[in-house]
């Protein structure tokens, strides 16, 4: 906080003898100033907003009518009592905005997407509170994110999510100001997508026959039942302008060439060798990946053209991760395309493979995602880096002149545990406390100023192969998805975890009022303290 704000803060708190909390809004915003007064409602409220700022009004109408049974209308013309006021600002920053709270009306000013952040910041204010009436604190907000990236992903192919549930997490990532849902649709243990032109990947990738049940590898113990399904092209429609209308652009990402066996037990031509090939049952890395030969290359064309349509975002991410070289090696299409192209070897092969597909990509006006082997043989001219084998991918990629996204598994992979392995739920490995997901900073030390404007911000992953069901989602996300919300938002400077954990309480609140499957705060408070005798971590 700076010196002045909280010289600010302490006279107020000194001169209306209340004790200074700081506003309980997650992410924490860029400066805050708390003033004399309550804005109070009744069971109706007026609303203004013109043009542009007309949807974001609906919205937030709707939100009162929801959550708080308060009756609102949006007026084209500015109310004469007390009211809420959505102005457009075309100079505001792209998602920044200014919010006013005054006991005679709110006013918050900006363009859309900062519109709704500032609207979802007045909703956590008024959560906050909830009592039997609608209470905000006076407060002045100015307010705009650190990086333009604010991710989170979730796998469903390892399982399955209802449209509904999606949507539900499209509205947490919206009330915490993230802004880019990466949709995993594909790996070897089911492709989810319905792609018109290939209908055996519905029929036949979209299915395993089990399921293992503990943990792989050491488990040998299956359930004997099918699993599967797909999200129809509807369906994803519906998901992405859904999310659109909260500021969120969906990323699809279609695995190549490696987490492709569900693809190859429908299309078996499709890989270096005869098959069959079946949808993966168990977890892990899997040998048989697409062949880079001329019919792969125009099936991928194929399947990313009708990705294209269904999504706008300007991002496709192809994966990339993992690729097993074992069949290529051995395949006589795979070194014949070595030989063609002047590869060095497997390596330059893979290098071969993405650069190509991100000539398709490019071609078609969109640009290419991939996780941080795509390094390996060399980046292709454009791509955009995913770095999740810790940092150096991505520091590599930026000192190349390369765009890219933190995603390091030891901070941001909310498949890992979050506390005593022998006291929680079946997770696939790994220790992700609360309060390291808080500590992460994505803009390496390592970086020059110039390099680090490449870090275009930060993504959590939620990777499904231990989270059977939507609870266990939420069990995985909370409370973590609140200090990734921080972590991609907040100044770094002036955020702490001992600030952070005081504004959580009433974000679990809510999400109780909402039925929501979060983990207990005190199991973190617990841990921390039986932790802290050896913890260097200044937050
Ligand atoms: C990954 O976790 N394999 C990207």
């Amino acid at each position: 906080m700076r010196r002045g704000v909280l010289l600010a803060l302490c006279v107020i708190g000194a001169v209306s003898g209340a004790v200074i909390q700081p506003l309980p809004i997650v992410p924490r915003p860029m400066v805050m100033r708390q003033l004399n007064g309550n804005f109070l409602l009744g069971p109706s409220a007026a609303l203004y907003a013109e043009g542009d700022a007309r949807p974001v009004a609906q919205w937030f109408a709707e939100q009162l009518r929801s959550e708080f049974g308060i009756a609102a209308e949006v007026a084209a013309q500015s109310p004469r009592g007390k009211a809420f006021h959505f102005l457009l600002d075309e100079s505001s920053p792209e998602e920044g905005y200014r919010l006013r709270i005054e006991p005679r009306g709110v006013t918050i000013v900006g363009r859309p997407a900062g519109l709704f952040y500032g609207a979802q910041s007045v909703l956590q204010l008024a959560a906050a509170r909830s009592g039997a009436t609608f209470v905000l604190p006076a407060a002045e907000i100015q307010d705009q994110p650190r990086f333009p990236y604010r991710g989170l992903h979730l796998d469903t192919s390892r399982h399955m999510f209802p449209v509904k549930f999606l949507k539900r997490y499209l509205d947490w990532m919206a009330r915490y100001k993230l802004n880019r849902f990466h949709w995993h649709l594909t790996d070897d243990q089911g492709w989810r997508i319905e792609i018109k032109q290939y209908p055996r990947l519905a029929e036949v990738a979209s299915m395993r026959k089990e399921t293992l049940v503990g943990h792989a590898p050491q488990s040998t113990r299956y359930d004997g039942k099918p699993y599967g399904g797909f999200y129809t092209q509807e369906q994803i429609r519906e998901v992405v302008a859904y999310a659109r209308e909260r500021f969120i652009t969906v990323i699809p990402e279609i695995e190549m060439p490696g987490h492709s066996l569900a693809a190859l037990a429908a299309y078996p031509e499709l890989a270096c060798t005869a098959g069959p090939f079946e949808t993966a049952t168990t977890w892990g890395v899997f040998k048989d990946v697409y062949c880079p030969k001329e019919n792969t290359f125009q099936f991928l064309e194929n399947v990313l053209t009708e990705v294209m349509e269904l999504f706008p975002s300007s991002y496709i991410h192809i994966g990339g991760d993992e690729v097993q070289k074992d069949r290529w090696k051995e395949s006589p299409a795979a070194q014949a395309v070595i030989r063609r192209e002047g590869l060095k070897d497997e390596s330059d092969l893979q290098s071969y493979f993405i650069r190509r597909m991100e000539r398709f990509i490019n071609s078609k006006g969109r640009r290419m995602i991939g996780w941080d082997e795509i390094l390996e043989g060399g980046l292709a001219p454009d791509a955009t880096v995913m770095s999740w084998r810790g940092e150096d991918g991505g520091i590599a990629a930026a000192r190349q002149g390369h765009d890219v996204i933190m995603t390091p598994d030891a901070y941001l992979y909310f498949d890992h545990y979050q506390g005593d392995r022998n006291q929680e739920p079946l997770a696939i490995g790994g220790m992700l406390p609360l309060d390291k997901v808080y500590s992460y900073n994505p803009a390496p030390a390592a970086l020059r100023a110039d390099e680090k404007q490449h870090i275009l911000g930060a993504q959590a992953n939620v990777w499904t192969e231990y989270i059977a069901d939507s609870r266990q989602v939420e069990y995985m996300l909370f409370p973590r998805l609140f200090a990734l919300a921080e972590v991609v938002w907040s100044p770094q400077e002036n955020r702490t975890y001992r600030d952070f954990i005081n504004r959580v309480p009433p974000q679990l609140a809510r999400l109780k009022r909402q039925g929501v499957n979060y983990r207990a705060l005190d199991a973190f408070k617990a841990q921390r303290a039986r932790r802290a005798p050896k913890n260097n971590d200044k937050n």
